[in-house]
Order: structure tokens, then C-alpha cells, then sequence
């Protein structure tokens, strides 16, 4: 399931056609790998305000610098701007930027701190820090080069928990998520976990991954185990030899049940309270599509969808949490979608089911104890056996309405889950962040 668009148009002939015909020209997006740096190269450090961005950097071993030297290049650019207390102060995001978006290398990652604008102390800070927004999500739209930017709201106080989302959104992880706002301490401050070791934050970790035999939730089971969590994957009987294979190679743990099935919660927390005692993360991927005009929906697709993506999901979390088999600082992650954001022709079933996933992530979020947190990701056009079964016009514009150009991969999506999944990110509760390559589409 390549993309031959983006093969064409890296070809010498296919980037003269791009070029005369105005086309989009999709950048090869870094990714990383196990072992890599964080960053491959050095974050220029600006702005005023109340996070101590160098020794933040310092301790996730980051190259920085406060001072750009002229004819270098960077691989990011960081400015907090919780120091911005009026209007007229944002000025201080053009004069830092301005000079620097040149001197960026390919595929780097800009990051924005603010104040959550309901935090703020007065009038005139709150519409500062709302203005970084559209500040951020219009930089997203023009830097190119396969490079990001994103805001992260810090609470007052919450600043010593911004480690593991720095982490994420600095590095090749985040390489499909831009233009998002990713909010810490919405709580209430949280002390961040411990991560005891950066080469593998998930050990001892029990991770379950519905929907986990293929596409999304396969590399989601991957990334968490490369993380060093220990996996069972839940799936369909009829994938049940895909399951298998894949949960051996992890050297995981499976059960094969619909999770439709009345008793299929039940059956999770008995599997779960038996062989681990408990779990650390759980993520709700399983997923399905059933799509037609809503003129022409009959009852049993709007049903089947609702029940796999929605409700399932809800009852899971319910059990597993009264039966209190969700650890301390355990994560809970739903898949929602872009469509559950912006709505898709076709899709009222799941674009519903999609956006209830989200009302599920603001309902919980506030109740949830023990440093527990809720989240999801949103993904937008992402190049599985799902997308695969799309008509090829709506495919193509599908993949290249973004600002990557491209679709993005299951591995982008786990990432995002992984980065929500870490010890250190207790203070990401209640977020849903799109993995999206920052879609044109919706909001
Ligand atoms: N691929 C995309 O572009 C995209 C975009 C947005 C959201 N998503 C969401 O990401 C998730 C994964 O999508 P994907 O593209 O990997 O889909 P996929 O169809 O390749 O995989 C879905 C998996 O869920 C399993 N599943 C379905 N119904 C189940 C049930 N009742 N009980 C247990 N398992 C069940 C399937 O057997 C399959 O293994 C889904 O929730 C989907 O809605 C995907």
C-alpha cells in the first residue's frame, strides 16, 4: 500500500510535472527508529515566560541553543510564550520567528508553549494566548518541508510535567501531527510519573490493543511493545491466526472475542484480573465502518458501527474500572477520527461514533482518579486496509488535502498513543489530538 503519487513525484520527471502544474509535492517524512536521537540536531530556544525550556531539553538530551548563529541550520525552534500578557506582546512570536524559518533543516518540529487561556489572569492574556492558535495552526499550513508546528498549553504549575509531550512533538514520532494543541494539566496540576528508563518508558506495563491483528492497532501493538510494555491483543475470532502471529512475534498475550458480544467486558476484566492482576493502558482501536446517505442507511449499519466503535469501547472502560483493574497512573485512549470532527459525506454512522468517542474522552476525563488519564487520537487519512477499500478520486484527494501532502502511516497514529501511554504524560488528561498531517478539512 505505497503511495505512488509521492514515489512519481519524487522521480526527476514527476518533479518537473509537479512543478509545472502547481501540484502538491509530498516531502519523504522522518521517522524515527529505535536507538535514534531524539533529535538529529540542535532547537533553538526563545521567549519569556515561566518554563525553563533549556533544562527541559537538557534533561531529554537535546541539543539547544538561546543564540542562532548565522549560516547554521536547526532541526526545531521552540519559544515559550507564557510570558505574553497582551495583544501588542505578540509581536515578540514574529520578531523570534521571522529570522529563523529560513535556517531550518527538513522534516523539524516547532513547538509553542502557552497558558491555557482559561488559565489566564486577566482580559487581555487570555486573548494573547488564544491568538497562538491561529498563530501556530497558520505556520503549520506555510513552513512545508514535511516540518510541524504545535502549541502546548502548560497549566501554571504543570510546567515540570511538559518532558514526554516536548519529547513527542520535537521528534520524528510526531512526524504526521501538526497544527494540533495538545493541553497539560487540565485537571489540575499532576506530578509527572518517573520514567526509570527513556529506551524503554512502557516496562512493566500491560497494554491492552483491541482491533489489534492489522493496520492501526497492529503498529500500535508494536510501538507499545518496542516501548517495553507487555501486550495482549483482542481481536475478532475470524482474525484470530493474523492475532496470533502477531502477538507471538511481541511475545504477547491474545483473546479472541467480539467486543460487541454482551459478555465480551466481563470476559476482558476476567482475562485481565487472572493472568496480570491488573493493566496499564488500554486502547480502544477496534474499529468499523458501514458507510452509506444517511437517505439510504438501514438500521442494522448505523447499529453495528455505533456498537464496535462507541459503546463497546464505553463498556470496556466501565467494567475494567469498577472492577478497579486499571493500575495507578493507567491510560485509557480512544480512536476517534477526523471525520468525527469535520463530518464526511457518507458517514453519519461513524462520524457520530467518531464523535462520541470524544464526548466519551470529556465525560471521563474530570472523574478519573489515581492519576489515571483519558485521551484520543483523531486520525485523518492514514494508509491502511481500511483506506485501501476507498474509490480511487476520493483516495487520492483524501491523501493529499493536508498540509504533508500525503497520507500518513499506522505508525504515526501508535506513536501519538504512545507518547499519551508514557508515565511521564499523567498530566495529559482530556486531550484529542489529530494525527492528520494538519488536514484542510474541519476544524
Ligand atoms: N485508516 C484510517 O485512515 C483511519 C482514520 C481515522 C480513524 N481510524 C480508526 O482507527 C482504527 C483502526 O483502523 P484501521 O484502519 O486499522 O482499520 P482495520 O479495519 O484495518 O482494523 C480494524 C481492526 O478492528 C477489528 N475489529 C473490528 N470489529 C471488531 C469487533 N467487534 N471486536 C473486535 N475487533 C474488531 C478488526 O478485525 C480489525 O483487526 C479504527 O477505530 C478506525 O475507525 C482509521
Amino acid at each position: 500500500m505505497n503511495d505512488r503519487y509521492q514515489s512519481f513525484s519524487s522521480s526527476p520527471i514527476g518533479q518537473m510535472f509537479v512543478k509545472n502544474l502547481g501540484l502538491p509535492s509530498p516531502e519523504k517524512l522522518d521517522r524515527w527508529h529505535e536507538g535514534a536521537p531524539l533529535v538529529d540536531g540542535t532547537v533553538v530556544v526563545g521567549g519569556t515566560g515561566r518554563v525553563d525550556v533549556v533544562s527541559v531539553l537538557d534533561g531529554l538530551g537535546i541539543a539547544s541553543t538561546t543564540k542562532a548563529a548565522e549560516g547554521e541550520k536547526y532541526k526545531g525552534l521552540v519559544f515559550d510564550a507564557t510570558g505574553l500578557t497582551t495583544p501588542e506582546s505578540l509581536v515578540a512570536l514574529q520578531e523570534f520567528f521571522t529570522p529563523l524559518l529560513r535556517s531550518l533543516k527538513g522534516c523539524a518540529r516547532v513547538v509553542v508553549i502557552g497558558t491555557n487561556p482559561t488559565q489566564t489572569e486577566s482580559t487581555d492574556e487570555r486573548i494573547a494566548q488564544r491568538a497562538l492558535e491561529g498563530f501556530t495552526r497558520s505556520l503549520g499550513k506555510e513552513i512545508g518541508k514535511g516540518s510541524t508546528v504545535n502549541l502546548v498549553y502548560v497549566a501554571p504549575g504543570a510546567e515540570s510535567t511538559l518532558d514526554s509531550t516536548l519529547a513527542f512533538f520535537l521528534s520524528p514520532k510526531s512526524a504526521y501531527v501538526s497544527g494540533q494543541v495538545a493541553r497539560l494539566g487540565l485537571t489540575g496540576t499532576k506530578k509527572a510519573g518517573k520514567v526509570a528508563d527513556a529506551a524503554k518508558p512502557l516496562a512493566g506495563k500491560v497494554a491492552i490493543v483491541t482491533g489489534a491483528s492489522r493496520g492501526i492497532g497492529e503498529q500500535i501493538a508494536r510501538v507499545l511493545h518496542r516501548d517495553g510494555a507487555t501486550i495482549l491483543g483482542i481481536d475478532v475470532p475470524q482474525a484470530a491466526s493474523e492475532l496470533q502471529a502477531v502477538v507471538k512475534e511481541l511475545d504477547g498475550d491474545f483473546l479472541t472475542l467480539d467486543i460487541t458480544a454482551k459478555d465480551a467486558a466481563q470476559r476482558i476484566a476476567h482475562h485481565v484480573s487472572e493472568k496480570f492482576g491488573g493493566v496499564d493502558i488500554v486502547v480502544h482501536n477496534a474499529g468499523i465502518t458501514r458507510d452509506k446517505k444517511l437517505a439510504n442507511m438501514a438500521e442494522d449499519r448505523w447499529n453495528s458501527v455505533i456498537a464496535v466503535n462507541l459503546s463497546a469501547p464505553e463498556r470496556i472502560t466501565a467494567e475494567l474500572l469498577e472492577q478497579g483493574l486499571i493500575n495507578k497512573n493507567g491510560r485509557i485512549i480512544g480512536v476517534s477520527s477526523i471525520a468525527g470532527i469535520a463530518g464526511n459525506v457518507g458517514q453519519t454512522n461513524y462520524a457520530a461514533s467518531k464523535a462520541g468517542v470524544i464526548g466519551f474522552v470529556d465525560a471521563i476525563a474530570p472523574t478519573l482518579k489515581n492519576d489515571i488519564t483519558i485521551n484520543a487520537v483523531a486520525p485523518g487519512f492514514i494508509i491502511t486496509a481500511m483506506t485501501a477499500a476507498v474509490p480511487f478520486a476520493t483516495r487520492e484527494v483524501g491523501q493529499r488535502m493536508n498540509a504533508m501532502a500525503q497520507g500518513g502511516l499506522p505508525v504515526d497514529v501508535a506513536e501519538a498513543i504512545a507518547w499519551y501511554s508514557s508515565p511521564g504524560s499523567s498530566a495529559v488528561n482530556g486531550n484529542v489530538v489529530r494525527v492528520c498531517g494538519q488536514m484542510m478539512l474541519g476544524a
